[in-house]
């Protein structure tokens, strides 16, 4: 393997572990809110469950990092890399709502859209990884990341929203999408490394991130959705620009 692509992979697994630091902050955060705005118990232990699987989370991918180069605190090209202690986890409802919509809120967006996001994404990349330790972790992250994305189902199962907030849950959706991906997903980028030889050691090309992320959003997330009364077709618009600016940027 090649400098270049050492260097990406330990950067990579770097920045997902970060991801995985601040997902453990927000299913902390997320418990307490379930639990003060008086949702069912059950879903507060699942939240609560789930901080403690982001933080393995972290674990594992740290120390894929370290493989590839770098050292604790500093990545493979040098930079820091240190967790902050208290991460920024931001608002993501509208200031205006109230404690239970604001839950509401941020379960569809985080559970609903990104955990599953993130599951389809893993998922897409689970076959191509042929070292042994990375595809055991890469598996574990999986498992975990399908049970968050089921607390949020859970949670419009067991609290089904009623009309008004089905309304602005279909008005916000396209906000949900944008904010759960990076924003340089959909534009033109330099990829340091060699693709080919990152996806044996668990990370997706871009094409395929891209791929991964409309196809599980349109089938996974939009139905899922509509089924329980959200006007998706907002989103379905969105997801239909993303779509035509993927196949300008792979063709
Ligand atoms: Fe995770
Ligand atoms: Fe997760």
């Amino acid at each position: 393997m090649d400098d270049a692509t050492r260097a990406e992979l330990a950067a990579r697994w770097a920045y997902r572990a970060g991801l995985e630091h601040a997902a453990a902050f927000r299913f902390r955060r997320l418990a307490g809110r379930l639990d003060a705005s008086g949702f069912d118990r059950e879903l507060v232990a699942i939240a609560t469950l789930a901080e403690t699987q982001e933080r393995e989370h972290v674990r594992l991918c740290r120390e894929i990092a370290a493989r590839f180069g770098g050292a604790p605190g500093r990545d493979a090209r040098g930079r820091d890399n240190t967790l902050p202690r208290e991460p920024v986890v931001s608002e993501v409802a509208p200031g205006s709502f109230g404690e239970r919509d604001r839950v509401i809120y941020e379960v569809v967006a985080f559970c609903c859209v990104t955990e599953t996001a993130n599951a389809v994404v893993v998922t897409a990349g689970a076959d191509d990884i042929d070292d042994t330790a990375i595809r055991r972790a890469v598996r574990t992250i999986l498992a975990d990341e399908v049970q968050h994305s089921r607390l949020g189902w859970r949670f419009l199962a067991t609290h089904p929203p009623d009309d008004t907030q089905l309304g602005w849950l279909g008005a916000y959706l396209p906000d949900m999408l944008a904010g759960t991906i990076r924003e340089d997903l959909f534009r033109p980028q330099v990829v340091l490394g060699d693709e080919i030889t990152m996806q044996r050691f668990g990370t997706l090309p871009v094409a395929g991130r891209r791929e991964a992320f409309v196809t599980g959003m349109r089938e996974v997330l939009l139905p899922g959705l509509a089924a329980i009364g959200v006007d998706t077709a907002p989103a379905a618009a969105l997801l239909d620009r993303l779509d035509a600016e993927r196949v300008k940027l792979d063709a």
